[in-house]
């Protein structure tokens, strides 16, 4: 993994943007994995502007999204379909055809989570994916104890998870109880990975990322045997790296 240290938060988004750009404008039919969250928001803003100032164009950009809430329809304001297209997709050329979600109010939600799959594997890889990191170390909404074997899947959110997101809510309970996410072997199989980290409510799991053992109990430790990661972590997610 390679580490970049940055000052703050928009610096750590300047340096997600410019990484999403090289990918962008370097291939023909470019296929990116992205992330929701409050962590890639200035990732989106940045690559809105460059592409306002032609500095980039995403028309043929195909991209699919890590994870959905299970039960929500894209136009409801909470999901991440609609995070998406309001923070990002409404905003670039992208064909929103081209534009992939977890449908979490799919009949067959198994079915769902397998046709999800078989699209991605019809693109052949992701060539850049985006990410987060959770507190208690997911990715996407894989949780500890998720296999590291798994496709796109159902998942129970964990309660800190539930927790974590209950910010964009009126009430934790409201959070749903369960996501579609691509799998931890869904993501290992992109080309090169972008995490992106901020701020001190991270510095725990940045330190366990980068000096932890490799294990199922903290699912971004996998990222430590992926041959092209980069980590860009602003000074504040670095405090408490040993
Ligand atoms: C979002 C996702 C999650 C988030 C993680 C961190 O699509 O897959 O893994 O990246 O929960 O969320 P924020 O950025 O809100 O701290």
């Amino acid at each position: 993994m390679e580490i970049k240290q940055v000052e703050d938060y928009q610096a750590m988004s300047e340096a997600g943007a410019q990484l999403i750009m090289e990918t962008v404008n370097s291939l023909e039919k470019p296929v990116l994995g992205l992330a929701t969250g409050s962590t890639p928001e200035g990732v989106y803003k940045r690559l809105i502007e460059a592409h306002q100032s032609e500095k980039v164009s995403f028309r043929h950009t195909t991209s699919f999204n890590l994870d959905e809430y299970v039960g929500m329809l894209g136009s409801d304001p909470n999901s991440y379909r609609y995070f998406m297209d309001k923070k990002f997709f409404d905003h670039i050329d992208i064909d929103k055809q081209k534009t992939f979600v977890p449908n979490g109010k799919a009949e067959d939600l198994q079915r769902e989570c397998e046709q999800y799959e078989q699209l991605l594997m019809d693109h052949h890889e992701i060539d850049l994916q985006l990410l987060g990191i959770g507190t208690n170390g997911h990715i996407g909404f894989n949780e500890p104890g998720t296999p590291f074997s798994t496709k796109t899947h159902i998942v129970d959110l964990a309660p800190s998870t539930r927790k974590a997101n209950a910010r964009f809510f009126e009430s934790e309970q409201d959070v749903p109880e369960q996501a579609i996410t691509m799998g931890i072997a869904t993501i290992m199989k992109s080309k090169q990975i972008v995490l992106l980290v901020s701020g001190e409510k991270k510095a725990r799991a940045l330190d366990q990322l980068l000096h932890g053992e490799v294990s199922e109990d903290f699912p971004a430790s996998i990222l430590q045997t992926h041959p092209n990661v980069q980590v860009i972590a602003d000074k504040a997610a670095l405090s408490k790296v040993s």
